[in-house]
């Protein structure tokens, strides 16, 4: 049986799950792939406790695995984007194939370093770098193939939706659900990634990539974050049949293509309003298939190991086969891959949740009608609770249907000029995904 002769960088949690889960199914796995997958060099800055190493050479620099000619894949498992930008284009030039979990660098370098791996005919597998576990890039490169993509909506940060969960489950607060997160090893190295919505439109970037055929612009990508939520808010979504969740949505338009990541309010019925505490779960849209769902954990040790595995396992397979016959590293073929605009914010499409605060006042209600008819805004309903705070406001709350966010925009800037809203009017984006 052929032997496949793999370095790991990094040992930590990605890294040590992904050794333990070769060491422990590697008779699973060469049954699956007729060929032996043989872990010969790890660079870490440490030994992780969980891990058996006996047998695998240990060293602290990456980029001699980079080099090792003893070495078929090299496995990028440091994070970041500088360090591992130069030991994978290293790992390239050297003739290796790449496999990585790193959505920040494939968000952001992914071109180059697609371009440099087609020009030196090795495969860079990331199946890990989306949605942890969910097997959702080999679905879309492959499964859905025979379809054109129409959009995809997904929960894809783990830590937020975690956060998001226990706030409205258990009244917990912010700061001490993002502790347990990090604790757990969910969290970013930075949270802000997390919280802010960075790291879902990292991944975001990529699945739009692969869907639309278009190259990874993250540059382009809008995103909010989850941090200015407030559970005032979380309760009148329920109030009105919608549970918030930190989305990113990426849709193909006649105009180009939406790529954004906000708190999303989603109807409760909705299979993805119901993805809870570190799950991820993707929706995509084929013209084909209708809408499908891909559903999992989203971090954690042996989840990410389990998607590094599998692109193991499909360059332990593919490796030796020419280079047209394998699929192409961002689903389409490169050089057909389009040139469609990703739209700025202004110009994307949503329903809205509105919050205003505003004077108990005859006629306000009216004005706030007017100004979004004005605008060509439909109400879809309207709800005015008591007041709650000392100042005597009255939040109404309004659900609109589907408008350009730049009509949005204006009728919020005239709602703030109104006499009788004195605090920022709360905007929360509102999909059917239907
Ligand atoms: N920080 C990420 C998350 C890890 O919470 O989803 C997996 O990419």
């Amino acid at each position: 049986m052929k032997t496949v002769k793999v370095g790991i960088c990094g040992l930590g949690t990605v890294g040590g799950g992904t050794l333990n889960v070769l060491q422990r199914n590697a008779g699973e796995i060469s049954r699956r792939t007729g060929r032996r997958i043989e872990v010969v060099q790890i660079a870490a800055r440490s030994i992780n406790p969980q891990c058996d190493t006996t047998g695998i050479e240990i060293i602290s620099d990456a980029m001699q695995v980079a080099a090792n000619p003893d070495v078929d894949v090299v496995v990028e498992l440091i994070g970041g984007d500088t360090v591992a930008r130069e030991l994978v284009l290293a790992a390239i030039d050297n003739g290796k194939h790449v496999v990585t979990a790193n959505k920040a660098l494939l968000a952001v370098h992914g071109n180059e370093i697609f371009a440099r791996a087609q020009a030196k005919g090795v495969m860079v597998g990331y199946e890990a770098a989306v949605a942890g576990g969910i097997p959702v890039i080999k679905a879309i490169r492959e499964g859905l193939a025979g379809n054109r993509i129409n959009w995809l909506a997904g929960i894809i940060n783990g830590t937020g939706n975690f956060i998001l969960t226990e706030m409205r489950e258990e009244g917990r607060a912010f700061e001490d659900v993002l502790q347990e997160a990090q604790a757990l090893g969910y969290a970013e190295a930075d949270p802000t990634f997390d919280v802010e919505g960075i790291d879902a439109a990292h991944k975001l970037t990529i699945l739009a990539s692969i869907a639309f055929g278009i190259p990874l612009q993250f540059d382009k990508a809008y995103t909010e974050g989850i941090t200015q939520l407030t559970t005032a808010d979380v309760n009148y979504a329920e109030a009105l049949g919608y549970r918030i969740k930190h989305l990113g949505v990426a849709r193909r338009t006649g105009s180009g293509i939406e790529l954004r990541v906000h708190p999303t309010l989603i109807p409760e019925e909705r299979l993805l309003a119901n993805v809870n505490g570190v799950m991820n779960a993707v929706m995509v849209n084929g013209d084909a298939v209708g809408s499908t769902l891909y559903y999992g954990a989203g971090a954690g040790m042996e989840p990410t190991a389990s998607a590094v595995v599998a692109d193991l396992t499909d360059i332990a397979r593919m490796m030796d086969a020419e280079a047209d016959c394998r699929v192409a590293a961002l689903a389409f073929q490169a050089e057909a891959l389009s040139s469609e605009a990703v739209l700025p914010i202004a110009d994307c499409e949503s329903a809205y949740y509105l919050r205003i605060q505003a004077q108990d006042h005859p006629g306000v209600l009216a004005q706030v009608a007017s100004i979004l008819s004005e605008r060509g805004i439909n109400i879809e309903s309207i709800m005015q609770k008591e007041a709650e705070e000392q100042d005597g406001l009255i939040p109404v709350i309004l659900l609109t249907h589907r408008v350009q966010e730049v009509r949005m925009i204006d009728a919020i800037a005239a709602l703030e000029a109104l006499e009788a809203v004195s605090t920022p009017v709360i905007r929360i984006r509102v999909e059917q995904l239907n």
